[in-house]
């Protein structure tokens, strides 16, 4: 294989790995292309969450988890990367590209991260009585801060207040006809490979402090008895709160979940609290000095007595990934 085509390849693969990605509802709001020297990606808007995420902060988050994937996919294959956050202002919805690609040896950590993107998963059941350890905390932190994204661990009172102001966004969502509609839509899209089927949603609301995201609908997921008193509740955060930050925070989210994944640890992401300006604002209130939130975190031990939620769908790799202009020079 000449030199060209192996890179192309690679780049292609590393797009479809990044498939694997976690997403806000399932959108897989990314596209990318692959260029003879670079790799592109790309915002979908019309898989943006128009009504509940307006800016696109969420969409840049699950779009940043994307990138973070395909680096790592990348390193794992022994390809050295230049990331370009934002590279043109004129083009808005190009995110990011990987430029100044060269070979160097395959990243073995790299590698283990690339096995845990086809496990981890979102499992919404309550988490079991078993405590995280203390130093797989602080493991999943320092993936965190070495993204540059913040990450703190909420207090006992801290915990509480999110439990009110998660409560209230629950309220607010509910009552919105638009929000709702927009919830409705993609958790009724199975057959599409986006969105959330049924399988993946509690069948009835779990016992837990904070509440998870009302889907205003119930799946077909059993849940246990148990109430998630063990979970830990994190933030990520950071001090601006602009796309370039929330491009970060998910690459951060990546980082954070795959080593989540290698410790045997649960991760669910709780947006609709900082979906809701007035709950977001709320929140920074809570956490004075923190600059602005980016997604709160539950971190947990999942219970490991009963199978849990299958995983959720994703669109084939042909429908993510613009090999066009490289066709030909690919082996
Ligand atoms: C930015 C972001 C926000 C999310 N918010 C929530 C949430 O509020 N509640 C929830 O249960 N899952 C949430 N998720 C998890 C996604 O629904 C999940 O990643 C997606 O459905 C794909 O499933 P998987 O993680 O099992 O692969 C979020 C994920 C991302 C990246």
């Amino acid at each position: 294989m000449s030199q060209d085509s192996q890179l192309t390849t690679a780049l292609a693969e590393a797009a479809a790995t990044a498939g694997h990605a976690p997403s806000v509802h399932n959108t897989q709001p990314w596209r990318w292309r692959v260029l003879p020297d670079a790799l592109e990606l790309r915002t979908v808007a019309d898989r943006q969450l128009q009504a509940s995420d307006p800016e696109g902060r969420l969409l840049a988050i699950s779009c940043g988890a994307a990138l973070h994937h395909a680096r790592l996919a990348l390193a794992a294959e022994g390809w050295r990367a230049v990331v370009r956050r934002l590279p043109d202002p004129g083009d808005p919805s190009l995110l990011a590209r990987l430029t100044d690609l060269s070979q160097t040896a395959a990243d073995p950590d790299a590698m283990r991260m690339v096995q845990c993107m086809s496990v981890r998963h979102t499992d919404r059941r309550p988490v079991s009585d078993e405590p995280v350890p203390t130093d797989s905390i602080g493991e999943i932190a320092r993936a965190v801060t070495a993204e540059g994204c913040r990450f703190q661990v909420l207090d006992r009172d801290q915990v509480l207040e999110l439990a009110a102001t998660a409560g209230h966004a629950s309220a607010v969502e509910a009552e919105d006809p638009e929000l709702r509609a927009e919830l409705a839509y993609w958790t009724s899209r199975a057959d599409t490979n986006t969105g959330l089927p049924p399988e993946v949603l509690p069948a009835e609301p779990p016992q837990t402090t904070v509440p998870g995201r009302d889907f205003g609908r119930p799946g077909s997921l059993p849940i246990g008895p148990g109430h998630d008193r063990a979970a830990v509740y994190a933030l990520l955060h950071g001090d601006e709160d602009d796309r370039d930050s929330w491009l970060r925070a998910g690459e951060a989210l990546s980082a954070a979940w795959l080593t989540a994944t290698r410790l045997g640890v649960s991760v669910v992401p709780l947006s609709a609290v900082v979906e809701i300006p007035g709950t977001r604002q709320a929140l920074r209130q809570v956490l004075a000095g923190i600059g602005f939130p980016y997604l709160v975190l539950r971190i947990g031990i999942a219970d490991p007595a009963h199978a849990g939620p299958p995983h959720t769908p994703r669109l084939a790799s042909e429908q993510v990934v613009d090999t066009s202009a490289v066709r030909g020079e690919r082996a």
